[in-house]
């Protein structure tokens, strides 16, 4: 690989070549005075795995274009406290809102946090502080666990309210069955009995096909109920829906979990408080999700049936979701919860779906084919289309042989953004 002129990435960080050929990381405070290679080679030594990292996403890209990544930086000016977004140049996407950055208000709160030592493992005013912001929204009968990830949320919430021969029935849209690799299955041991739902939402009739076995001892039990909001198909359940899902469960003795990883973008829609959709509607356990509202990392496992929590310290540990500088999770919550940021976050995500629904759907040759409720839009283009509008911006093909693509919005994503991207379809047809 030729050496750029001023400055590389390595795993290590990003590395500035002085006039005296040395490196140092302007992050880091430290200097590498490794000379560059002859041939204007950078040493290996400097740029570590990246390249063989940077070589295999390179091949990956060629077999799947429709998971074409973008990089983007999000940078802290310490001099004011105020943070600026920064882009590296490409345009902005719409293939997840886990592209986007960090929001500087939560970038702001995790430098404060920054400051000096703290307990570890939570016990930590920040964690305090956060878990009081979870009261205030959910209610003082719950309890809280961090983690560092959705797929971890879900894996742990499932863990915690079923045993190996019990099952879960979830959608057959679900990121429990389709995303997460079998996670659930392998840390759970359990069985997911999926049903088709209607744009991602699954309804009572459904879940009662997977109750004719109760007590058979030669089939799995059902024993939690897993609906996602908002869910995977951009589509949103209404408090009453949930109500409904949960006093079906509850009358057959089964656990209701939610995928919240988007329930702030549900609420948002519907205009509701956080409550509403969870404590109001006889959810039993959350996944409550911070990452793709804004979050740098972190989501959080709310129990209101408590007595499912019993033991949890040691699942999460067992987990390996246990973080020793948890403050840096809580103090992200914090931001996000105390002063509405989630909601504002959300909610401009949503409205900025709706204009690219409305936009896109003015163009002969697009049709959406999905309810746009929170920040995701699903259409199907004609199929010479998609590689050339992903040539220039991220999106994921959702459905290979419907022709049919989903675009997400996110917290930062701007009116600008959305007109050009629709520009561009609006040229290529
Ligand atoms: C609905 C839903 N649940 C859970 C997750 C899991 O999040 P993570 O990627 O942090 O494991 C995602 C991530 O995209 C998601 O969309």
């Amino acid at each position: 690989m030729r050496f750029p002129s001023v400055e590389t990435e390595s795993a290590s960080g990003r590395w500035l070549k002085n006039d005296k050929n040395a490196y140092h990381c302007p992050t880091k405070r430290t200097k590498m005075s490794t000379p560059v290679c002859r041939g204007g080679k950078v040493p290996s030594s400097v740029l570590g795995p990246r390249n063989q990292k940077e070589d295999r996403r390179r091949m990956h890209l060629a077999k799947f274009p429709s998971s074409g990544r973008m990089i983007r930086t999000a940078t802290l000016n310490h001099r004011n406290g105020d943070c600026t977004m920064g882009n590296t140049g490409s345009n902005r996407g719409f293939a997840s809102d886990n592209y986007a950055g960090v929001h500087p208000e939560i970038l702001k709160a995790m430098a404060m946090a920054n400051t000096g030592h703290a307990k570890a493992y939570g016990d930590d005013p920040f964690t305090l502080q956060a878990e009081a912001a979870f009261n205030a929204h959910f209610g003082p009968d719950i309890q809280v666990y961090f983690v560092f990830l959705g797929t971890a949320a879900n894996v742990l919430a499932l863990a915690a309210a079923a045993r190996p021969f019990e099952a879960v029935i979830c959608a057959d849209t679900a990121h429990i069955h389709v995303d997460e690799c079998g996670a659930p299955e392998r840390f759970t041991g359990c069985k997911l009995l999926t049903v088709p739902g209607v744009d991602g939402k699954i309804s009572v009739p459904e879940i009662q096909r997977h109750l004719h076995a109760v007590g058979f001892e030669h089939h799995v039990q059902p024993r939690v109920v897993s609906i996602t909001q908002a869910t995977e198909l951009g589509t949103v359940y209404t408090p009453r829906e949930i109500r409904d899902i949960a006093d079906f469960a509850h009358e057959k003795g089964l656990t209701v979990h939610m995928d919240g990883a988007r329930l702030a973008n549900a609420a948002a829609r519907l205009n509701c408080e956080l409550r509403e959709l969870t404590t109001d509607a006889g959810v039993d356990i959350l996944s409550f999700g911070g990452t793709k509202n804004g979050m740098m990392y972190g989501e959080a496992l709310v129990f209101f049936n408590t007595d499912l929590a019993e033991d949890f310290q040691y699942v999460r540990k067992q987990g390996m979701q246990l973080a020793s500088k948890m403050r840096f999770i809580s103090a992200q919550f914090k931001a996000l919860l105390e002063g509405g940021l989630w909601r504002r976050n959300a909610a401009h995500a949503n409205a900025m779906a709706a204009m690219l629904a409305r936009l896109a759907s003015e163009i002969p040759g697009v049709n959406i084919t999905r309810p746009v409720e929170a920040n995701a839009v699903f259409a199907v283009l004609p199929p010479k289309a998609i590689p050339l509008l992903q040539s220039e911006f991220s999106f994921y093909v959702w459905n290979e042989e419907a022709h049919e693509v989903r675009w997400m919005t996110a917290f930062d994503t701007s009116p600008e953004d959305v007109k050009n991207f629709v520009e561009k379809i609006r040229l290529m047809f």
